[in-house]
C-alpha cells in the first residue's frame, strides 16, 4: 500500500485520473490468488443482491480489471459491460469473457464512460479507489449513464476493521476513514459494513497475496498475524488458511423523479416530458 497515498492525494487534486493500482497491474497471478479467495461465504454477493437483483438486466462494472467479477453478474444479468483504463488488463477482461455471449469490455475511465445516458439498472465498482473523497466528476458520470430507479453500488475495504484495517492503517497513517464515510453519505450513499472471510489453499498463497497488498515491515507483521491466527487449524493438519475481512457496500439509488415541496414528478411522467433536467440528489 505505499503507493496508495500518493496517488489518491495526486486523484485528488485532478492530476492522474487513473489511479494506478499496483496489486493488479504488476501482480496479477496474485492478484487473482486475492480474488479467488475473497468473500468465499458470498456475504458481499448475498448483501448486493438483497438491495437489487441483477437478473435480466443491465450491469455496468466500473474498473473491472481482468474481468474476474463479470462471469458472476453475466450468469443472469441480461448484458453486462465491463470498464477498464489500463491497456492490457482490457486485453485479460476480454480473454476472460471471451464465451460470454452478453459480456463487452471497454477501455475507459469513470470519468469520462464512453457509454450512453440511461442504458443500465446497477452500476457496481469494487476495490476502485477512484470512487472517495474528489471523485465527483466519476459519481456524476455513473449517474448519468443509470436509468431513473437503477442502484450504483460500490465496494471496499473497511478500513476501520479488525485486523486487515489495522494493517491498511499502519500503511495509511493520514486516511481518514470517518471523513470518507461523511463524503459518500453527502453524495447520498448508504453505507453497510460487512464481514467476510477468505480462504487460501495455503500459508504461501496467504503470504504472496499480503506481500503485493502491503509495505514489507506491514506485510511481515501481517503474515504472522495471520499464521497465529490459523494456528489451531494448521496444528490439526488443516493446510487451508482464513482471515476475516471487513468491506463497507455503498449504495446509492437514482430518483425516479423530480421531488419539490407540493409536488412530485413520476418516472412516467418524466418519460412524457413533464421533467426536470436536475437530479434533487445529485450534488
Ligand atoms: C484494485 S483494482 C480492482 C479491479 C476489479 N474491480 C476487481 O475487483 O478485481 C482497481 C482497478 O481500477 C482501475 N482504475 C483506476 N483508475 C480508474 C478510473 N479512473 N476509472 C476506471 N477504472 C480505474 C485500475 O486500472 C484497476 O484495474
Amino acid at each position: 500500500m505505499r503507493w496508495f497515498p500518493r496517488a489518491v492525494s495526486s486523484f485528488r487534486r485532478g492530476g492522474e485520473e487513473v489511479l494506478p493500482s499496483p496489486n493488479i497491474w504488476y501482480y496479477q497471478k496474485a492478484y487473482e490468488v486475492e480474488n479467488r479467495a475473497q468473500d468465499v461465504d458470498d456475504d458481499i454477493w448475498r448483501v448486493l443482491a438483497g438491495y437489487r437483483e441483477w437478473s435480466g438486466a443491465d450491469v455496468l462494472d466500473i474498473g473491472c480489471g481482468d474481468g474476474f467479477h463479470l462471469p458472476r453478474f453475466a450468469a443472469t444479468a441480461r448484458s453486462v459491460v465491463g470498464i477498464e483504463p489500463h491497456e492490457p488488463l482490457v486485453r485479460d477482461a476480454r480473454d476472460r469473457v471471451a464465451e460470454l455471449r452478453n459480456v463487452e469490455v471497454r477501455q475507459g475511465r469513470a470519468q469520462r464512460l464512453p457509454l450512453p445516458d440511461a442504458a443500465f439498472d446497477v452500476v457496481h465498482a469494487r476495490t476502485a479507489y477512484f470512487f472517495g473523497p474528489g471523485c465527483e466528476p466519476g459519481l456524476r458520470e455513473a449517474e448519468r449513464v443509470l436509468r431513473p430507479g437503477g442502484l450504483m453500488m460500490i465496494v471496499d475495504l473497511d478500513v476501520a476493521s479488525e485486523p486487515y484495517g489495522r494493517w491498511m492503517r499502519l500503511d495509511l497513517p493520514h486516511y481518514d476513514p470517518p471523513g470518507v464515510e461523511k463524503f459518500f453519505a453527502r453524495q447520498g450513499f448508504d453505507c453497510r459494513k460487512v464481514m467476510t472471510r477468505w480462504l487460501f489453499e495455503d500459508a504461501a498463497a496467504m503470504e504472496a497475496v499480503l506481500k503485493i497488498e502491503f509495505s514489507a515491515p506491514v506485510a511481515a507483521k501481517a503474515i504472522a498475524e495471520v499464521r497465529r491466527l490459523n494456528e489451531v487449524s494448521s496444528a490439526s493438519g488443516e493446510k487451508q488458511v482464513t482471515l476475516p475481512v471487513g468491506y463497507r457496500v455503498h449504495t446509492r439509488t437514482k430518483p425516479t423523479g423530480l421531488v419539490v415541496p407540493g409536488h412530485s414528478v413520476s418516472s412516467a411522467d418524466a418519460a412524457s416530458g413533464v421533467a426536470s433536467s436536475a437530479s434533487p440528489r445529485m450534488p
